[in-house]
């Protein structure tokens, strides 16, 4: 049984969304780490799912669930549109990013830039509210260039609850627009955890979630005390074995997680399906390279398989063979 995550008597603990990270060979991989994790598609921009090859942005397999799809965009009509299209997919929520600083995003009036327009995400949200029957939730920053203070965020926050938006993922780092990278954004901006605990305080009866910079489950842990919810981004992709004990620690799920010799293994007929399919090993193994982090191994296995990954290798030839490459390095 998966985790209703909006069931209110568990923490709503997340992998963030992540551009050229979090696609379904991802999500499928952690899911075999995790059960009850929520996790998120990359952004999507509503016109890409509109207008472009939906079937090949949407598709995954229910085993990923649950998964919320974030959406990209400033159209309420489109945004709509694009919820409608992904609940007919199955996917269990839609978020609307409103995080991302990339001058692509910034062009397009949507991502963190949007944040100075409340009214606008208010309607955004108000269209999709109407047209889904999934929570519609949305992640932002704590400000943007010159509206930085935490008047400017309550205020936000404030206004676009009124729009029925109950769920606020918040990035604890103000994005600045003019003169830093999405990169550097996500590293310069010091982070402000209080202002988001302090968002909890003052809206008790909106669901509150923290990300930025948290890289332990047990830090996670620490921010519970402040708010509903934690979401870790790069430190779940840099690690993703870090997850093994969350279903216990966050969801009173005992039942002991695959070893990472099990979830390579587990993994084996995902692959083969994928190459049947013409797919080619890499697009999923790029992803599992971080399984032994931090292991006195873990250089010797991403060595292991960045060499024979792109030769696109018989996928149950080149699990065992790897499986037993890391009993031998063990033994030694
Ligand atoms: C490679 C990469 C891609 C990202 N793509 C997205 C995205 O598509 N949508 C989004 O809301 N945030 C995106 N982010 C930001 C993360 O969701 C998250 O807010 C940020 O990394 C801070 O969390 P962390 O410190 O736990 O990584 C991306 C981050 C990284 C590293």
């Amino acid at each position: 049984m998966k985790t209703n995550p909006l069931s209110r008597n568990v923490p709503i603990i997340s992998i963030a969304p992540m551009m050229e990270w979090t696609d379904r060979h991802f999500r499928y991989f952690i899911r075999l780490i995790t059960k009850h994790t929520l996790l998120y598609t990359e952004m999507i921009t509503a016109k890409a799912i509109l207008y472009g090859d939906t079937k090949k942005l949407l598709e995954f397999s229910e085993f990923e669930l649950p998964v919320s799809l974030q959406l990209g965009g400033d159209n309420p009509i489109q945004l709509a549109q694009a919820a409608k299209i992904g609940e007919e997919f199955g996917y269990s929520e839609i978020n609307l990013n409103l995080g991302c600083p990339s001058a692509k995003v910034k062009e397009g009036r949507f991502g963190a830039c949007l944040m100075a327009h409340p009214e606008l995400v208010a309607e955004c949200i108000s269209k999709m509210k109407a047209t889904v029957n999934l929570p519609v939730t949305v992640k932002h920053r704590i400000g943007i260039d010159g509206l930085e203070s935490y008047e400017h965020l309550w205020k936000f926050v404030n206004f676009v609850s009124q729009s029925g938006c109950e769920r606020f993922i918040v990035h604890a780092r103000v994005a600045i627009l003019e003169g830093l990278s999405p990169e550097e954004n996500r590293k310069i901006p010091p982070l402000r955890y209080k202002d988001v605990y302090k968002l909890k305080e003052d809206f008790p009866y909106l669901i509150i979630e923290i990300n930025g910079g948290i890289k332990t489950l047990e830090e996670a842990q620490e921010h519970l005390l402040s708010v509903d919810g934690v979401m870790i981004g790069r430190a779940a992709y840099e690690n993703p074995y870090l997850f093994a004990k969350a279903d216990e620690i966050f969801f009173n799920d005992i039942k002991t997680s695959l070893s990472r010799e099990e979830v390579l293994e587990a993994m084996i007929p995902y692959l083969e399906n994928h190459q049947k399919n013409g797919g080619k090993l890499h697009h999923v193994m790029r992803h599992i390279l971080g399984l032994y982090f931090a292991k006195p191994n873990g250089k010797k296995f991403r060595r292991l398989v960045t060499e024979n990954m792109y030769k696109n290798p018989n996928p149950k030839e080149f699990i065992l063979r790897l499986i037993q490459r890391m009993k031998e390095f063990q033994l030694k």
